[in-house]
């Protein structure tokens, strides 16, 4: 059990990577909440790991729902320990100059203010507390642009400084921020960040770019997350760990 007597909140935890961690930190001992725009998503997740798991309705991108997600966690479990910052969104791949400023902001507003908000509201209490972990999902985007997804890959950008930005300013409280940069996995956004149909041949095309020749497992994730947030982590911080079967050489 190397999360007993934890609280972890994930945000996006309704699908994907966010969910395999919720998951994989609910056996680890943890009380978990499944934080997401997804309502009905959220409550099936949570109602499947049981009691130790509550689901809260928030978008990221709104201040004010994280600061209550935030506080409702509290209510509910007594206090937060870890805060991972999943949720995220993209433009599908496609040519820069054909992305709307709209989808652009969307993009930062779910990638990128979202941290900004987690941070306002959980820094105070982790003062309080003594200190706390916070996980931050960049991405390989961020490390290693190509083209098509180029607004997203400057927002997963954003967040791997952010996280190592905030390591270094909040390391005196005791807080540890650290960031997982994945490659593409087979989750509900495979085909945005694709830009063509799941196909074989599509999928093939892109596995030859990964020396490990497979895309990223949500239980790869799940694992990469469950070490940076435990004990066998506490002298781990700023650190954006690639979880992509060697991409970014
Ligand atoms: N799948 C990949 O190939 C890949 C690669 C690199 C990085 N990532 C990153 O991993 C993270 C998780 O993505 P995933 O692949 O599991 O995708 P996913 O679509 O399966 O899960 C994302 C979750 O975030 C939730 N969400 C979206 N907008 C939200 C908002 N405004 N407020 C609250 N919840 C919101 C969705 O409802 C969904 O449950 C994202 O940050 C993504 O950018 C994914």
């Amino acid at each position: 059990m190397r999360l007993k007597n934890k609280t972890a909140l994930v945000t996006g935890a309704a699908s994907g990577f966010g969910r395999a961690i919720a998951r994989r930190f609910a056996t680890e001992g943890a009380n978990v909440a499944i934080v997401d725009l997804n309502s009905p998503a959220a409550q099936v997740v949570a109602a499947d790991i049981g009691d130790s798991a509550m689901a809260v309705r928030c978008d990221v991108s709104n201040g004010d729902e994280v600061a209550e997600a935030v506080a409702a966690v509290i209510d509910r479990f007594g206090k937060v320990d870890i805060v991972v910052n999943n949720a995220g969104w993209s433009h599908k791949n496609q040519p820069l100059m054909e992305v709307e400023f709209a989808a652009f902001k969307r993009v930062y507003e779910i990638n990128v203010d979202s941290i900004f908000h987690a941070t306002k509201a959980v820094v105070p209490h982790w003062r309080t507390i003594g200190g706390g972990v916070m996980i931050n999902v960049g991405s390989t985007a961020g490390i290693r642009p190509r083209p098509g997804l180029s607004w997203y890959n400057s927002s997963k950008g954003a967040v791997n400084a952010m996280t190592k930005t905030l390591a270094v300013e909040l390391a005196p409280d005791g807080i540890r921020v650290c960031g997982l940069a994945p490659v593409m996995g087979a989750t509900a956004l495979l085909e945005t960040f694709m830009g063509l149909p799941d196909t074989p041949e599509n999928r093939s095309k892109f596995l030859a770019s990964i020396p490990l020749g497979r895309l990223c497992e949500p239980e790869d994730m799940a694992n990469a997350a469950l070490y940076l947030a435990s004990d066998e982590a506490s002298f781990i911080t700023g650190v954006i760990l690639e979880v992509d079967g060697g991409r970014t050489i």
